[in-house]
């Protein structure tokens, strides 16, 4: 017999939502800082993945991307962030977002960091089963020229692994904005890019940030999206047209200071109807991983194990890859759910 906590944790999982420099694990982050002379932001492990809120762990964000340079290290991180998760997680699956803007302003390319970062990730995928796309993430720090910029170098490069784009950090007046990138978004979708936004996040973020992702850019999927909950018709809208959302329980709490508990938003989110995956975002710096999103993030939203199965599976309907492979991971998460189930303490 297993307990909840473990049934939780031993759930198959997809992850949909989490930065590639945020699945570094602590030691091997400390050690590239090493390797490159990197002086970080703090000595003290603590002191480290402290921060007040999103705006200040977006700074630290940010600088962290100076430990990735070269072509093993993205390899690394990769295979040793993979393994990782399997193990505390039982991921199968997973999608990546990628800032290359970050990189630029270090002299990188984006082929000097998609293609390292696509063989690191196929390497991962040989050695322990976890398939995985990749999504550009626009920074909001930035342009809307450069965006579409970047949108062009995404489309030119034409590497099959990079299926959409989205948008992250916040805007330098510290907004979301999502339509400041409309002309970036409409380009990816010509393309074919499918479209996601980081959209509704905090309290400083608007109700209105998620419609104009969905209506103004035709978002496939919103990362975060809790301020659809202080909007009823945006609820309709979203069940309307099937949006799925990546929540972040644990992450999000640290970034927000909203309390995880059953009055939260993302429990209003499931318990609307709404699509609701689960992921973490920024695993190393706010301390979580896959497992404590689903073991603690839902025990603490009062979520039961019903629901747990049912998010799980709309990781792999929201997901950016193609039918066979979620035919094959229906079929593979109905099964473990089988033995799962038959474990279970009820
Ligand atoms: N980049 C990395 N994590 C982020 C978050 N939670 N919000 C916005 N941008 C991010
Ligand atoms: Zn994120």
């Amino acid at each position: 017999m297993i307990s909840t906590s473990d049934y939780l944790q031993l759930l198959p999982k997809t992850e949909l939502h989490c930065h590639f420099a945020s699945t570094l694990t602590a030691p091997l982050f400390i050690e590239l800082a090493a390797k490159y002379g990197v002086e970080l932001w703090a000595t003290d492990p603590e002191e480290l993945f402290n921060f007040d809120d999103l705006a200040d762990f977006l700074v630290a964000f940010r600088a962290a991307h100076d430990v990735l340079r070269e072509p093993e290290d993205f390899e690394r991180v990769a295979v040793e962030g993979v393994r990782h998760a399997v193990a505390v997680g039982n991921l199968r699956y997973r999608e990546y977002f990628i800032n290359p803007q970050y990189f630029a302003e270090r002299g990188m390319t984006y082929a000097e960091v998609i293609d390292p970062l696509i063989a690191g990730l196929r390497r991962a995928e040989r050695e322990f089963g976890v398939g995985f796309r990749i999504v550009v993430a626009i920074n909001r720090q930035d342009s809307a020229e450069s965006a579409v910029e970047l949108v062009r170098q995404v489309i030119a490069h034409g590497a099959p692994e990079v299926v959409g784009i989205g948008q992250d950090d916040l805007t330098p007046e510290g907004t979301e904005d999502p339509t400041r990138f409309v002309a970036a978004y409409r380009l990816a979708r010509e393309h074919g890019l499918k479209l996601t936004a980081h959209v509704g996040e905090t309290d400083n973020a608007t109700p209105d940030a998620v419609r104009e992702a969905i209506e103004v850019l035709g978002c496939d999927r919103l990362d975060h999206g809790y301020r659809i909950m202080d909007e009823p018709s945006l609820v309709e809208l979203a069940l309307a047209r099937g949006i799925a959302f990546t929540a972040t329980p644990v992450s999000t709490t640290i970034c927000s200071g909203w309390v995880l508990d059953p009055s939260h938003r993302i429990r209003a989110m499931i318990d609307a109807g709404l699509k609701v995956t689960l992921s973490t975002d920024d695993a190393l710096f706010f301390r979580t991983d896959l497992g404590r999103e689903y073991r603690e993030g839902l025990t603490l939203l009062g979520v039961d194990v019903d629901s747990a199965k049912q998010i799980a599976v709309n990781g792999i309907e929201a997901a950016f890859c193609t039918d066979a492979e979620k035919s094959r991971m229906r079929a593979e998460f109905a099964a473990q759910f089988l033995a799962l189930d038959a474990l279970l303490a009820r």
